[in-house]
C-alpha cells in the first residue's frame, strides 16, 4: 500500500494531481543523487521538472512511438530550444520557406549567433543534395506546410541527411501523431505546437519535442538552463485535452476533407492545398506517409483579391476569425495578414501564398453547420 499522505489507502486519482510547488524537501541525500544522476524521476524544483509535466510528457512520447518527451512553454520555445541544443556558431541549417512565420525572426537570432541558414520551397526536396554542405548539421521541416499544406518525403529527406548527419526535425503540428509518426519515418525529432491539436481547447500554450532518451537528456539540459519549464496547471490542462485528441482529430479530418471537397468545386475559389484531394500535388505522397486522412487544415484563394477573402471571412457566422489551429472550433485568418506578420511583405508571397489565401483549420462541429456556412460567406459578396 502506499505510504503517499495524498492517496492513504492506494486508491489513485483518474486525474494526474496538479502540483502547484516550486521546491520539495529532500527525502534523503541518497535520493538526492538518484535524482541528480538521473536515476529516478524526483522532483527539486520546479525548473528542472515537475510531475505533472512529467505525466504529460509519457503519454506524448507514447503517442508519437518515441523514447521519451520533454514538453515547455510553447512550440516556438520548443523549437527554440531544439535550435539552442544542437546549433554552434560555424553550423549551416536547411529551413523550408513554408514553416510557421515566427521561424524567421528566431533565424534572424541564429544567424547573428554565426548559424549559417538555406531556406528552400517543398518542391526543392527533390534536389536538397544539392544545398547540403558538410556542415549541415539540421534540416527542420513541417509537412503538410504551414500554411500551402504542402507535402515533404519525410524518408527522402532523411536519406540525403544521413549523408552528412545532419538532424532531421520535423514540426508535426499540422499531422499530429493521429495521422503521422515522423520518428518511424527515420525523423530525429518531432515538434509541436501542443497549443494546437494535442490541447486543442484554445486554452493553453505548450511545446513538445519527442524522440530518443539521449536527445530527452540533451534537450532537457537546456530547458532546465533558460528555465522554458511548461508549468503544472497547463500541464494539466494539456492532459485532458489529449483524453479526447483521437476523437478530435478524426472529426476534424473528416470536417477538413467534406469543407475541401466543396471548395475544390466553388467557382469563386480559384486555387485550394489540401492534401487530402486526388488532385493536390501532395496527395500520393500524403497517402504514403499518413494515415487514417490528412489533418484538419486546408488553404484556399479568395475570389480575385484581398477585399474579396475580407468581405467572405466576415459574411462567417459559424467559423471564427482567428489565427492558431487544431481547435474545437474551426477557425479562419489570412496567413499573409496574421501568421505570416513576421515576414517582411516580398517574403510572404514568395513562395506561393497570396494576399489573398486564407487558412482554415477544422474544428469539430456538425459537418453540415460548416458547409453551409461556407456557402452562404461565398454567396454574399
Ligand atoms: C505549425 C506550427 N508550429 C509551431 C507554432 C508555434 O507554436 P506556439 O504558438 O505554441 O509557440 C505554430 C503556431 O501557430 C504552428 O502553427
Amino acid at each position: 500500500m502506499t505510504k503517499d499522505p495524498l492517496t492513504p489507502y492506494g486508491n489513485r486519482p483518474m486525474v494526474t494531481p496538479i502540483v502547484n510547488a516550486v521546491n520539495y524537501e529532500y527525502g534523503s541525500f541518497e535520493v538526492l543523487r538518484q535524482i541528480t544522476d538521473g536515476e529516478i524521476d524526483g522532483y527539486t524544483y520546479h525548473r528542472d521538472d515537475n510531475p505533472t509535466v512529467r505525466a504529460v510528457e509519457k503519454k506524448i512520447a507514447a503517442m508519437e512511438e518515441a523514447e521519451d518527451c520533454i514538453i515547455c512553454t510553447s512550440g516556438m520555445a520548443a523549437c527554440t530550444m531544439i535550435y539552442l541544443t544542437y546549433l554552434s556558431a560555424g553550423d549551416h541549417m536547411i529551413i523550408f520557406h513554408d514553416v510557421y512565420g515566427a521561424h524567421y525572426k528566431v533565424s534572424l537570432i541564429l544567424e547573428r549567433l554565426g548559424v549559417s541558414i538555406t531556406w528552400l520551397d517543398a518542391s526543392q526536396t527533390g534536389n536538397i543534395k544539392d544545398y547540403i554542405k558538410s556542415n549541415t548539421k539540421m534540416i527542420f521541416c513541417e509537412t503538410p506546410s504551414n500554411p500551402l499544406c504542402k507535402i515533404i518525403d519525410i524518408t527522402a529527406l532523411c536519406r540525403q541527411a544521413d549523408r552528412v548527419n545532419a538532424m532531421v526535425i520535423v514540426d508535426n503540428t499540422f499531422a499530429t501523431p493521429y495521422h503521422q509518426k515522423p520518428l518511424l519515418l527515420g525523423a530525429d525529432l518531432v515538434v509541436h505546437s501542443a497549443t494546437k491539436g494535442l490541447g486543442g481547447h484554445n486554452d493553453l500554450m505548450a511545446g513538445a519535442i519527442a524522440g530518443s532518451k539521449s536527445h530527452y537528456n540533451e534537450l532537457w539540459f537546456t530547458r532546465q538552463a533558460i528555465g522554458t519549464t511548461h508549468d503544472a496547471y497547463s500541464a494539466s490542462l494539456l492532459e485532458r485535452g489529449l483524453k479526447t485528441f483521437e476523437l478530435r482529430a478524426e472529426k476534424m479530418a473528416n470536417n477538413a476533407m467534406a469543407m475541401a471537397k466543396y471548395l475544390a468545386e466553388h467557382p469563386r475559389i480559384s486555387r485550394i492545398h489540401y492534401p487530402g484531394l486526388p488532385a493536390d500535388p501532395g496527395h500520393k505522397l500524403a497517402l504514403k506517409q499518413m494515415q487514417k486522412g490528412f489533418g484538419g487544415v486546408l488553404a484556399f484563394d479568395v475570389g480575385k483579391n484581398q477585399e474579396d477573402a475580407k468581405k467572405f471571412i466576415n459574411n462567417l457566422r459559424i467559423i471564427f476569425h482567428a489565427v492558431s489551429l487544431g481547435a474545437t472550433e474551426s477557425l479562419i485568418c489570412i496567413p499573409y495578414l496574421t501568421t505570416m506578420l513576421y515576414l517582411p511583405p516580398e517574403r510572404r508571397t514568395g513562395f506561393g501564398v497570396g494576399t489573398n489565401t486564407v487558412r482554415l483549420s477544422a474544428g469539430i462541429e456538425k459537418e453540415g453547420l460548416l458547409l453551409e456556412d461556407l456557402e452562404r460567406a461565398l454567396h454574399d459578396f
